[in-house]
């Protein structure tokens, strides 16, 4: 994971790298540092925690450094800690890295060997260390830097300062992002155009295996054997969209706010009259007619989001499909994959989830589509894909995803629908019939959004229980994963999903009156076996805490708490729905156990490593 930005031009260095770490803290925020030079001095701050916590230390640089690198960490080898924290410096270089060096161990037995000492835990280190070793014996800055490269294996940017050389930054690419941004008399760099997309008209994407030095009126780039390769610049057409709380505790509680607005906008960007848009859908890059099967891949959230789309694109498509966890996927035998036949659908918030992209890469070695759901433009799973459906909910900063994963509920619905359509399974009159019920979802999310007010009692009463247990049926059954995954990651509680049907099968041992288990139970298809369910849950004196129609007596009856939520008749939009009270559930028990909601333990909010 980490994040990595450097800024070289006439400005205050250190705060454009300072600013462009706050972009970047979604991809770690346990420790981060920034480097500068100033009359020909390495100067170097670091600190652990929170991005925040570096702020004190910002004015101990002069204001006239033109040139800076900065760093925020998910720590993978080593705590976090200040001595761990990135940059890693020798008396020459500052440097700082994104990505996991595999074969840091021996290279640092080596170096140790040879008398060198070393002051963190960390992997990065090591890039440093053998760089200073290399730069004296070969007295060359660019000679010292390729060959440390050729050395290095695993996944890894890196951002480089040279002291003697206070006007370059050296940029190195090996799996982890990198991109240039090309300003006028300055330049950038970073982990995504997020830093500099205001600023900077051109952004270089770096592929793999090539290395750059940035002046700040020039830009050089290498391939792994040294060859000059050419510069392509795309123009930036994108900002990322406001990132305040508008008044909002916290980023979470906005992002759940803002639900019913980036709904109406996908409707606005992805309907037009009684047509679906398929271009902005991404069907018409697709050789639709190919297709004979799907396979999605994503991580977390969105791979719950890509769960429950198998139970409308089965049924729309009448096409096989699969539905994988990434960092499995990465890692299977590609039979399943037919070349030109199979359709990979990546889901994903970010659009820079490893395990994610790893996905992508391995089915198109194997000759797949690759379509994409990203809410990012730019990101690498965008770039990487032949085709992107950018959802365009604006930037989820909440480690917790929610307003992302229900665009990404619509998203692939409507792609679904318009696929369906190109390939002759879905008619006219079938898309008519849909658009009608899509018409009136915004209103429907509106009212979910009233459960707000009568989920403090509920919490007030469950929030000390440690343990959870979510269940549902159909498509409730990944909202019951996602429910438990919310209060998990945010609250601490440990929490877990299951389908209806399997808590006979183990997780009904688990049940007492110490045991709340919050039971999905909208009046669709599966309400009467959701309801069986929920009756030998209170024959075994559980807590029930149930969510469904507040008017639905039965319901009543059998739980303990009832939360309200719109009934509709439409699995996609039923699904959105019930997902609504879930995450105000788990935001408001957070907040009542006073956990780091926004940024809780543990998290980024991109994984970037596998
Ligand atoms: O950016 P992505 O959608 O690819 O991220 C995938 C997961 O890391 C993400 O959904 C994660 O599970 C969230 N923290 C869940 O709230």
């Amino acid at each position: 994971m980490c994040g990595i930005v450097g800024y070289i031009g006439t400005k205050n260095a250190v705060d454009i790298v300072y600013k462009g770490l706050q972009q970047l803290e979604y991809r770690g925020y346990d420790s981060a540092g920034i480097a500068a030079i100033s009359g020909g001095e390495l100067l170097l701050e670091k600190e652990e925690g929170k991005l925040i916590n570096l702020e004190k230390h910002l004015s101990k640089f002069p204001t006239t450094q033109e040139i800076a690198i900065g760093h925020t960490r998910w720590a993978t080898h080593g705590k976090p800690s200040r001595e761990n924290a990135h940059p890693h410096a020798t008396e020459m270089f500052a440097l700082v890295h994104n990505g996991i060096i595999e074969n840091y161990e021996e290279i640092k037995s080596e170096l140790i060997k040879e008398g060198y000492r070393f002051q963190s835990e960390t992997d990065t280190e090591v890039i440093v260390v053998l760089l200073q070793k290399l730069y004296d014996e070969l007295k060359s800055i660019e000679g010292a830097i390729a060959k440390t490269f050729s050395r290095l294996e695993g996944a890894f940017s890196l951002g480089i300062l040279a002291k003697d050389d206070p006007e370059s930054m050296y940029l190195v690419k090996q799996g982890s992002p990198l991109v240039i941004g090309r300003g006028s008399g300055e330049n950038y760099f970073g982990s995504d155009i997020t830093t500099f997309a205001e600023v900077a008209k051109y952004a270089i994407f770096l592929n793999d295996g090539e290395w750059a030095k940035v002046t700040k009126d020039s830009i050089e780039l290498w391939d792994h054997d040294g060859n000059a390769v050419k510069i392509k610049p795309t123009p930036i057409n994108w900002t990322p969209g406001s990132a305040d709380k508008h008044g909002y505790r916290h980023y979470m509680l906005k992002e759940i706010h803002e639900q019913p607005a980036v709904i109406s906008k996908a409707i606005t960007n992805f309907v037009e009259g009684n047509q679906l848009n398929s271009e902005a859908l991404g069907v018409n890059a697709l050789a639709c007619e190919k297709i004979t099967n799907i396979s999605i891949v994503a991580c977390g959230t969105a791979y719950i989001a890509g769960m429950l789309s198998k139970y409308f694109l089965e049924d729309l498509t009448s096409l096989p499909v699969n539905v994988d966890l990434a960092s499995e996927f990465r890692y299977r035998k590609p039979h399943m994959l037919k070349e030109g036949k199979t359709l990979v659908i990546a889901v994903s918030q970010s659009g820079e989830t490893a395990d994610t992209l790893a996905s992508i890469k391995h089915a198109k070695e194997a000759g797949c589509q690759i379509m994409s759901v990203c809410n990012v433009a730019y990101s690498s799973i965008d770039r990487e894909s032949d085709s992107t459906l950018l959802m365009q909910a604006g930037p989820e900063i909440g480690v917790a995803s929610t307003k992302a994963f229900t665009s990404q509920i619509l998203c692939l619905y409507l792609w679904a629908n318009a696929f369906s359509q190109r390939i002759g399974t879905l008619d006219q009159i079938g898309v008519e019939k849909m658009l009608e019920k899509l018409s009136s979802l915004p209103v429907h999310v509106n009212s979910a959004m009233n459960c707000e007010e009568g989920i403090h009692d509920i919490v007030n009463r469950f929030y000390e229980f440690p343990n959870f247990l979510y269940v549902g049926r159909g498509p409730s059954y990944p909202i019951a994963l996602e429910g438990a995954l919310k209060l998990k990651e945010i609250s601490y509680i440990h929490a877990e999903g299951y389908a209806s049907g399997e808590l006979k099968h183990g997780p009904i041992a688990l049940v007492d009156k110490h045991m709340p288990i919050v039971a999905l139970a909208p009046k669709d298809d599966y309400y009467d076996k959701t309801i069986s369910n929920i009756e030998e849950i209170k024959a075994r004196e559980g807590l029930i805490i149930g969510v469904g129609d507040d008017q639905d007596q039965t319901l009543k009856r059998l739980c303990d708490a009832v939360i309200a939520c719109p009934q509709v008749d439409n699995a996609a939009f039923q699904a959105i729905l019930t997902t609504i009270p879930i995450q105000f559930l788990a935001y408001y028990i957070a907040v009542k156990r006073g956990t780091d909601v926004d940024q809780p333990r543990n998290l980024a909010k991109s994984v970037t490593v596998e």
